[in-house]
């Protein structure tokens, strides 16, 4: 398995992958992936095993502290000079699940994030996987503002 930067080619699996592990009210939408191509490749990273996308990690660069539903809109900000790393959305294939792809996404979207010098890693999560992001570092900041596919999100932020 390969982390890779995410190239224009991939719009129409990672379109399909991102349909398969969110429901359809939360999934991005292939125009909105198209933008986040274009606008910010340099941190949206995909996981490739014999040629296939089984993983994906992305999201814009702020100056805000935490992750609000403007965010995900074209005019929502992103700035390549942000002093915060967000993370939209962090998924794996079903088939390829439990076996660490996640952490070596979300470890490499922390490595290039801190390389260019960004302070905070931001995203939101189900409850469920607070723990899960907390292994990581992050802290749980509470309930979110964000009403995204109409969940209950938490904040969580990490010092990188
Ligand atoms: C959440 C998600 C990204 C995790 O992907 P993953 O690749 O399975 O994640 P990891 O393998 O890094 O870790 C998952 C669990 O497997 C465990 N694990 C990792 N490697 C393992 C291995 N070799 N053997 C056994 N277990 C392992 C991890 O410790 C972790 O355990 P936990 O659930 O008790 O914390 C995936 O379930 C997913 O795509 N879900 C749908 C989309 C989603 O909700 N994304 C998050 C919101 S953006």
């Amino acid at each position: 398995m390969i982390i890779r930067r995410v190239e224009p080619n991939d719009l129409d699996d990672i379109t399909k992958l991102e349909s398969i592990c969110f429901p359809e009210a939360e999934a991005a939408t292939r125009e909105s992936f198209e933008y986040r191509i274009a606008t910010f490749p340099d941190s949206f990273y995909v996981a490739v095993e014999d040629g296939e996308i089984i993983g994906i990690v992305n999201g814009c660069v702020t100056d805000s502290l935490v992750i609000s539903d403007e965010l995900f809109e074209p005019e929502g900000g992103h700035n390549p000079k942000g002093r915060s790393q967000a993370i939209f959305g962090l998924l794996v294939d079903p088939r390829y699940r439990k076996s660490g792809i996640a952490a070596r996404l979300m470890n490499h979207l922390m490595d290039a994030a801190r390389q260019a010098g960004r302070e905070k890693m931001i995203l939101t999560c189900k409850e469920y996987l607070i723990k899960y992001y907390e292994g990581f570092g992050y802290v749980n900041c509470g309930v979110s503002k964000s009403t995204h596919g109409g969940a209950v999100w938490y904040d969580m932020v990490a010092d990188l």
